[in-house]
């Protein structure tokens, strides 16, 4: 079935867990998400770059998580994630997504609410949501390099303002996490200060992007047989509950399916020299993404709440 990003944040805000906001880009990406989900029983964002879109086509793309999403057992909203450009995201509407994202985040304040709010009367008159986002993250953003001098946290006193006057649905706030597998030289250092005051002022569904773990037994995985990726650093599970505890409701991962995918091929390409079946390499893959969705599951406490 699918629905909105409001809906299952709303169901969420009430229920004290958060929903996966999982990316894809193909059909066994996808598969592994959505498998995964329904043998948990919960609900799933499936999350869909500007650059995944151009990657598949937006007709294909669309087909392929709406089938698969029809067909499942469970509640499945299809968000594009990171939107900034208007034709895109109309094209978005008119191809059946349920939920957007209007990423103004790169402009001044009041650009950023103009943009907003223009998408939001659109999508509202067509009962999609509107995730918007304040504050700035570091790290690589459709191939754009965010630097970490550029990167902000979101202003309590803004995001007030903010949402009063776009009504977006829900807010991705900028707490000190990043895209990418390199989110900390150090230890993981995040403003659940700024989260519990931000969270305490509006109402609206928070969302936390770039909030891969890099797992440390996928990274080994991957290390192991090939994949060099050394210092990579995401942000503990731990974080994730606690952030999760203080109002988030929508968790953003992107970097653990790829890192999971490139682990699982690895080692079958590695172990089985002999195996040419795109099928069976990138079928590998696809199992690894499914073990860490599923995981991942148990840690948002979403399981059981389709
Ligand atoms: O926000 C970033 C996501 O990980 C999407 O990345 O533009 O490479 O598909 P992408
Ligand atoms: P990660 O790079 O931490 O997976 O974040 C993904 C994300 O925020 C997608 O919008
Ligand atoms: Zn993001």
């Amino acid at each position: 079935m699918l629905v909105t990003n409001k809906y299952l944040q709303t169901e969420a805000q009430k229920g004290q867990y958060a929903v996966g906001a999982f990316n894809t880009s193909n059909i066994e990406i996808t598969q592994a998400i959505i498998e995964a989900h329904e043998e948990k029983n919960a609900p799933v964002i499936i999350a869909t770059s500007t650059s995944a879109i151009k990657y598949c086509g937006i007709e294909v793309l669309s087909s392929v998580v709406r089938k698969m999403a029809e067909k499942a057992s469970i509640p499945v909203s299809l968000h594009l994630d990171h939107g900034t450009d208007y034709d895109l995201i109309i094209d978005c509407v008119r191809n059946g997504w349920t939920s957007i994202m209007i990423d103004g985040s790169h402009a001044s304040l009041e650009e950023n609410i103009h943009l907003t709010s223009e998408i939001v009367k659109v999508c509202h008159g067509v009962g999609i949501s509107v995730e918007a986002e304040l504050g700035r993250l570091g790290g690589i953003e459709d191939n754009i390099s965010v630097d970490e001098k550029d990167a902000r946290l979101t202003d309590t006193e803004e995001a007030v303002r903010f949402v009063k006057e776009t009504q977006c649905d829900t807010l991705a706030i900028a707490i000190g996490t990043s895209h990418g597998a390199y989110k900390f030289k150090g230890e993981s250092k995040l403003a659940f200060d700024r989260l519990e005051e931000i969270k305490s002022r509006i109402d609206v569904p928070l969302v936390l992007h770039g909030a891969s773990s890099v797992i440390p037994e996928v990274l080994e995985k991957a290390n192991k047989y090939g994949a060099n990726l050394g210092a990579a650093k995401g942000v503990p599970v731990e974080d994730i509950k606690k952030a999760i505890s203080l109002g988030i409701t929508k968790v953003n991962i992107d970097t653990d399916l790829r890192l999971a995918f490139t682990a699982g091929v690895r080692q079958i390409l590695t172990e089985k020299p002999e195996v040419f079946d795109p099928r069976k390499i990138i079928g590998a893959g696809r199992d690894d993404i499914k073990d860490v969705v599923k995981a991942k599951i148990d840690v948002l406490g979403c399981a059981n709440k389709a």
